[in-house]
């Protein structure tokens, strides 16, 4: 029987954000990975070949033989691209292919903080993609960006969504436990990590400072209201494989109770048009009850690694609340928030459902 699943192209398919896609996208029901892209390095080889270090479970058997093309418009045809390019190569290629015509999901930090490009979770503002028609006549190209959010950003956000729709958050005190694989491979060498506590990441502070603001702000006409609240983040880089761990002071409007912060975290489930997509999980935030958790180890994995997992609601002496949250970084924090959001297009009516005609 032909396969009627809507074909995807990954940009950067060699590096750690592209495995994770080639791993979340075999056998889903709606995508079909039929083509990888990488850098003039890896272009014309096997897919197996170049890439030389596999980091998890077993390389799909159709993507293995696959050639890797060149990152060029000519060369890769698929309505939909997922990119997993090093932001250096994002500045020019994404652009590229949205003038192309195709529907860009980017994880590059370049255009997330751009007016007409919406920053998506699905379940905290699926709304911003009413920006596409906006974003199309702006720039004159009939494809479009869409991005996701610092990995760090997107656990922070999720946590907070609940409590900023009831409390309004005012202010954010944050700090983070960030994991290796976040650094992509080879990432961090192992000799400066084992055993010890980085206390720098480039750039990611800022990210972290900027980022939640414009995805729990509100749209309103083309214009995304960033939500009033000030953050300051610290950024460390921990021995932990996957699962960024971040724990926030927060200040709201008004004070909530401790159960009253807990009722609001277990109640949320998000946008309702992203509940029943193939990625997304039952419980998009999960309250975890027990006083030692959510731990990367043990809860990363939560919902296929897109559930974000909060605990430690408790009070603060220095500004209202406190908790930690955590969640997998190249899943919820990376490829399957791309893919989430790749879904939430078909959804709505912006890619031809599979099989349509
Ligand atoms: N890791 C995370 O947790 C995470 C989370 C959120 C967002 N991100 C973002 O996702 C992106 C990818 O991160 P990563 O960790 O997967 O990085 P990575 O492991 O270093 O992979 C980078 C990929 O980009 C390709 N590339 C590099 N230069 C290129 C060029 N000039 N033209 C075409 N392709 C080129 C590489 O291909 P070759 O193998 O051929 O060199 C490789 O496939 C980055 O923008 C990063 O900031 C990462």
């Amino acid at each position: 029987m032909a396969d009627t699943r809507i074909p995807v192209a990954i940009l950067g398919a060699t590096g750690a954000v592209g495995q994770t896609f080639i791993r979340l996208l075999e056998g889903h029901p709606w995508f079909r990975v039929a083509e990888v892209a990488a850098s003039g390095r890896s272009a014309g080889k096997p897919y197996a070949e170049a890439t030389t270090h596999w980091m998890e479970g077993s390389m799909p058997a159709d993507v293995a033989r696959l050639t890797v093309l060149a990152c060029d418009t000519a060369a890769v045809r698929s309505p939909l691209v997922f990119s997993a390019l090093d932001s250096a190569a994002a500045q020019d290629l994404e652009p590229a292919f949205a003038r192309a015509g195709r529907f860009v999901l980017s994880n590059a930090k370049n255009f997330r903080m751009e007016p007409d490009v919406p920053l998506v979770i699905p379940e905290v503002n699926a709304s911003h993609l009413d920006l596409i028609p906006y974003q199309r006549a702006q720039r004159g190209w009939s494809g479009a960006i869409v991005t996701n959010a610092n990995c760090a950003a997107t656990a922070a956000a999720v946590a907070l969504a609940p409590l900023h729709e009831a409390f309004g958050v005012r202010t954010v005190f944050a700090a983070t436990m960030q994991a290796i694989s976040g650094a992509g491979y080879p990432g961090v060498p192992s000799v400066d990590i084992m055993g010890n506590v980085i206390p720098y990441i480039g750039d990611e502070e800022p990210k972290i400072e900027r980022e939640m603001q414009k995805m729990l702000g509100r749209l309103v006409g083309n214009v995304v209201e960033p939500a009033p609240f000030v953050v300051s983040a610290h950024a460390n880089r921990v021995p932990v494989e996957n699962g960024h761990t971040i724990v926030m002071s927060i200040g709201f409007d008004r004070k909530p109770g401790v159960d009253e912060a807990i009722a609001a975290v277990r109640a949320w489930r998000g946008a309702p048009e992203v509940r029943g997509l193939p990625s997304a999980p039952e419980i998009p935030l999960r309250y975890a009850d027990e006083p030692d958790r959510p731990q990367p180890r043990r809860d990363a994995g939560l919902g296929n690694g897109m559930t974000v997992s909060v605990g430690r609601i408790r009070e603060d002496a220095i500004l209202h609340l406190k908790l930690v949250a955590m969640a997998h970084n190249t899943i919820r924090g990376a490829a399957g928030g791309s893919v989430l959001n790749a879904e939430l297009l078909v959804a709505r009516g912006l890619l031809a459902r599979p099989g349509a005609a």
